[in-house]
């Protein structure tokens, strides 16, 4: 395992992450079990994975308890979030996952940006004043748009906004045209979600389509993120050649870019794999390659945001029982 600084915090952390949605047992299928899940976090935290993520809304509070159990009196990073329609209301939920994970959350991450009938400025400030008080050490946002980045960051006095998480992969690198600069000369730590595009990235949905599963929709409808066939076949010739899955071709990929990939395993074998991405030798020429291959998912791509006109207490129904 290779590891870095925190963005600006001084934390040691591992430069691969694990992603705990698959925790939540509910978005993505029925073939694995809780225990497979179990093994998984055990499995990454052995091979030296010590950032893990997690959300309120994974399995609605489930994956922060299996999180916090697996973890508990072990030396580990965890961060989870406050969902953007509980941002009236963010003590309740600060509560809820310090008792979920059952100790004090390194990270506390805004999820996506709150609906515009939430005033953005008086949540920063009510998160402030949360921090080092025993609950939050640390707080980051998700899935902020520059705007919104700047916004979030006007509004705090004390503390600082100190990681983003966005979306990024070989297959969604819009982050690229904007945010990537910015967190970079700010010292905001990048953490990037599905850097596997979900199982795109992995080699075993080449020329299939991915099984069907509600946290999959984007990747199956969206024509603009399909992997094209030369991508795939460079991939696939590379990991012969060097011997290295397609999936860690993937994750080192984000980890060059200076991000932190947080890929989301069902199982041991997943976690094994994606914790032991560093193991392997490969030339850089590979990631120049991929980076030409991929380009038009940089320049083409479309955010990926949740409108704000969606009242809160309208997308907590449709998303507080789907995610
Ligand atoms: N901030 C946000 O809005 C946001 C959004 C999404 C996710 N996240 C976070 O990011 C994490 C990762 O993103 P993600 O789960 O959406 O996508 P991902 O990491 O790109 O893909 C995960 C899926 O890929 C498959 N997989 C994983 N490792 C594999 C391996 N080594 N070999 C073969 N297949 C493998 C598994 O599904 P199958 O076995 O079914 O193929 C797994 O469920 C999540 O767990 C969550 O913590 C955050």
């Amino acid at each position: 395992m290779q590891y870095k600084n925190f963005g600006r915090t001084g934390i040691r952390v591992s430069a691969i992450g694990f992603g705990s949605w698959q925790a939540g047992m509910n978005a993505w299928g029925k073939d694995y079990s809780v225990e497979d899940v179990r093994n998984a976090i055990r499995t990454a935290y052995d091979l030296g994975v010590t950032i893990f993520d997690t959300a309120e809304v994974y399995g609605n509070g489930l994956s922060e308890k299996i999180l916090g159990e697996e973890l508990r009196n072990r030396e580990a990073f965890i961060a989870t979030k406050l969902a953007g329609y509980n941002s009236r209301d963010p003590e309740k939920s600060i509560e809820r996952s310090y008792r979920n994970i059952g100790r004090t959350i390194d990270l506390y991450q805004v999820h996506w940006v709150p609906s515009m009938y939430t005033n953005l400025d008086k949540l920063m400030k009510r998160l402030e004043g949360y921090v080092r008080k025993g609950k939050i050490n640390h707080l980051g946002l998700s899935n902020f748009p520059l705007k919104f980045l700047k916004m979030a960051q006007d509004a705090l006095s004390r503390e600082e906004i100190v990681s983003l998480q966005i979306q990024y992969s070989i297959l969604h690198r819009e982050a690229e045209l904007d945010l990537l600069d910015y967190c970079r000369e700010s010292l905001i730590e990048i953490i990037a979600w599905s850097p596997l595009a979900r199982g795109a990235l992995t080699g075993k949905y080449f020329g299939k389509k991915m099984p069907p599963s509600i946290s999959r929709y984007q990747e199956m409808y969206n024509r603009k993120h399909r992997i094209s066939p030369e991508l795939e076949s460079y991939l696939k010739s590379t990991s012969d050649r060097y011997h290295i899955p397609i999936s860690a071709i993937a994750l080192r990929y984000v980890a060059n870019m200076g991000m932190i990939p947080i890929p989301g395993s069902k199982n041991p074998a997943q976690a094994s794999m994606n914790s032991s991405v560093f193991d392997y030798d490969v030339p850089d020429e590979i990631y120049t390659e991929i980076e030409r291959l991929s380009r038009k998912y940089r320049d083409k791509g479309y955010k990926n945001l949740v409108p704000r006109v969606i009242p809160n207490f309208m997308f907590k129904l449709v998303a507080g029982k789907l995610l």
